[in-house]
């Protein structure tokens, strides 16, 4: 992985040291909060309904033991004990003590982490495939660029004001893990059949109050013109996208209202005059970087692993998970593990416990190369993981109940801390996805119901990514009380897709059954294999509303 270098440490240190002094002068009272909010916003900071938040950045969701081990000591010291990770690869401390945040952000420079342009209208983290540079189906190491990017857009000076906050994702494996479609530039790498590096480029993507997905804007770029092509595009947006209205100012509106075709006649003309400039990528520069993703030294595996099929053929839950949460690996004999941190009622969705972090951290040691991934799913990935050490992985993560077999499947759910702490919900999240997943906590029912992606947010600025789950949740108040309206054939990936409304909302007790019937309706439609999000779009909506709706009287 990245390590950062000295001008890297500089800056983190000299921020640390910068936002203390401004977080004493709010304690003084010489700053106001009104004055201190973009301060504090600038450095990852919310004000929640209870406390402060603290958003950390997990640079393209890799992170090495040590850096794991600071974060569970974050947790303990510094927070209730847990960390919350997130859809985009950060990681959020809910109970933060604002006397404390200077303590904290030093102990992150310690290990080369910060939380700077995690929150603000600036390029937030850059975010890819938790399975980046291992995974089977991959086409190409998206890392390096990824790194690139994460260099040029911190504290890059023409972007720290942008309309509104700036997402960028990338993926380079056939299947796209990092939900690019619904980012405000989304970047497909791959090669031509020279073994050229080429990348697609979507754009204009958002969910929130409006969603909508992005639109390709460029295909088969060379590599030597990402940071070119990228920053044409953020300057169009700098210049041209609404600052008079915070709910217009997404990139996601300006291109809607203009059309794709006019927004990239815009980017394309800004690009002719630096495409051929400073920001035009090397092979050196690609390459100082790209020393950093080296693979590590795979010691060679068996080609036939005994004790490893005889596990699988003894142990029936082992076989399961192993079904479920391990991923194909580029080298043979191994596999990258998905940690589940969804195990049910006992913990919110995304949290992990310092306990946990520490036992992941000396997991990662044990059975890899000291690596973590975050996961756009909020789990965490072991990326190289040999198949003799799996039983043994499998009955310490056991222990420290984060090897749920449910990768994938209903109970893996996708939430956002919605009412329990966030000061902008209309509902809580966290009950809900915790009774849906106690209704499903049959493990032969939830095997049987195969991939389904639920996902809630608590108000319709979407964190949880409600429109692109196959089943959506999203809070909604009604007379001051707290209400959830179902979407249903949201899909994220290469097929992204939004979900649609299947009729008025329901109450939090409700919601459970009503997944159930959902389920019930797609155990019998379904044809062979498909999954619920291809049954729903061969049969439609009308027998998934007939069922949840009790059928309305007539009147002659
Ligand atoms: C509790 C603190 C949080 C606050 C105050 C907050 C606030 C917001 C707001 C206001 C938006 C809408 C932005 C827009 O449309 O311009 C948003 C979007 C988003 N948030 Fe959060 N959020 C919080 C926590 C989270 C968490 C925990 C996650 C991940 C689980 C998350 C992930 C996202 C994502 C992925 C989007 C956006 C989608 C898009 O591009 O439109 N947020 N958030
Ligand atoms: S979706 Fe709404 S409730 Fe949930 S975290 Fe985002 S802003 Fe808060």
């Amino acid at each position: 992985m990245y390590h950062y270098d000295e001008y890297d440490r500089a800056l983190v240190a000299e921020r640390v040291a910068q936002f203390r002094d401004q977080i004493s002068r709010r304690l003084s009272g010489e700053l106001s909060e009104e004055e201190f909010l973009p301060l504090r916003l600038q450095n990852g900071l919310y004000l929640q309904r209870h406390a402060y938040m603290l958003r950390v950045a997990i640079p393209y969701g890799t992170l090495s033991a040590d850096q794991l081990r600071a974060l569970a000591s974050v947790a303990r010291d510094f927070d209730r004990g847990y960390g919350h990770f997130t859809t985009r690869q950060n990681i959020q401390f809910n109970w933060i003590e604002l006397e404390q945040v200077g303590d904290i952000l030093a102990r992150l420079a310690a290990v080369d982490m910060h939380a700077i342009q995690t929150s603000g209208n600036c390029v937030r983290n850059i975010s890819t495939d938790a399975f980046a540079g291992v995974a089977a189906d991959e086409l190409l190491d998206p890392r390096p660029l990824a790194e690139i990017l994460r260099q040029w857009s911190t504290v890059n000076p023409e972007f720290l004001y942008l309309p509104r906050k700036f997402k960028i994702a990338l993926c380079s494996a056939s299947e796209d893990r990092a939900a690019v479609m619904m980012h405000d530039i989304g970047l497909y790498l791959y090669r031509d059949g020279a073994g050229e590096m080429l990348f697609d480029v979507m754009v204009g993507g958002g969910l929130g109050r409006t969603p909508i997905l992005s639109q390709p804007i460029r295909k088969a770029l060379p590599w030597q013109h990402l940071l070119s092509y990228v920053e044409a595009v953020l300057r169009v947006y700098n210049r041209h996208g609404r600052r008079d209205n915070k709910y217009k100012a997404r990139i996601k509106i300006l291109v809607k209202a203009l059309g794709i075709e006019a927004f990239a006649r815009e980017v394309e003309a800004e690009w002719e005059h630096i495409k051929d400039g400073p920001a035009e990528l090397t092979r050196a520069e690609y390459e100082r970087v790209a020393a950093s993703f080296q693979p590590p030294a795979y010691p060679p595996q068996p080609a036939v692993d005994l004790a490893f099929g005889s596990a699988l053929a003894r142990d029936a839950g082992f076989a399961r998970w192993v079904q479920r949460n391990t991923h194909a690996h580029k080298q043979p004999g191994y596999v990258s593990v998905t940690l589940s941190t969804k195990p049910g009622a006992a913990m919110p969705p995304g949290d992990v416990t310092a306990a946990q972090m520490e036992q992941i951290a000396q997991m990662a040691e044990r059975f890899g190369f000291g690596e973590i991934r975050i996961a756009h799913e909020q789990n965490l990935v072991l990326p190289d993981v040999a198949k003799t050490d799996l039983y043994a992985l499998w009955q310490q993560a056991c222990a420290f109940g984060l090897a749920t077999p449910n990768i994938g499947l209903l109970t893996d759910v996708i939430a956002c801390p919605g009412g329990d702490y966030c000061a902008l919900a209309n509902a809580k999240s966290i009950p809900v996805a915790q009774a849906i997943q106690q209704r499903f906590a049959d493990p032969e029912l939830l095997q049987d119901l195969g991939e389904i992606s639920l996902n809630i947010s608590g108000c319709m600025n979407a964190c949880g990514h409600h429109h692109i789950g196959n089943i959506g949740i999203l809070g909604v108040d009604k007379n001051g009380s707290e209400w959830y309206q179902l979407t249903i054939g949201g899909a994220q990936g290469k097929h992204s897709a939004l979900g649609k409304v299947i009729g008025p909302a329901f109450s939090a007790e409700d919601v459970p059954e009503v997944i159930a019937q959902l389920a019930e309706v797609y155990r019998a439609q379904r044809q062979g294999e498909e999954r619920f999000v291809d049954t729903v779009e061969r049969i439609g909506l009308a027998p998934f509303k007939a069922r949840v709706y009790p059928p309305q009287e007539t009147r002659a």
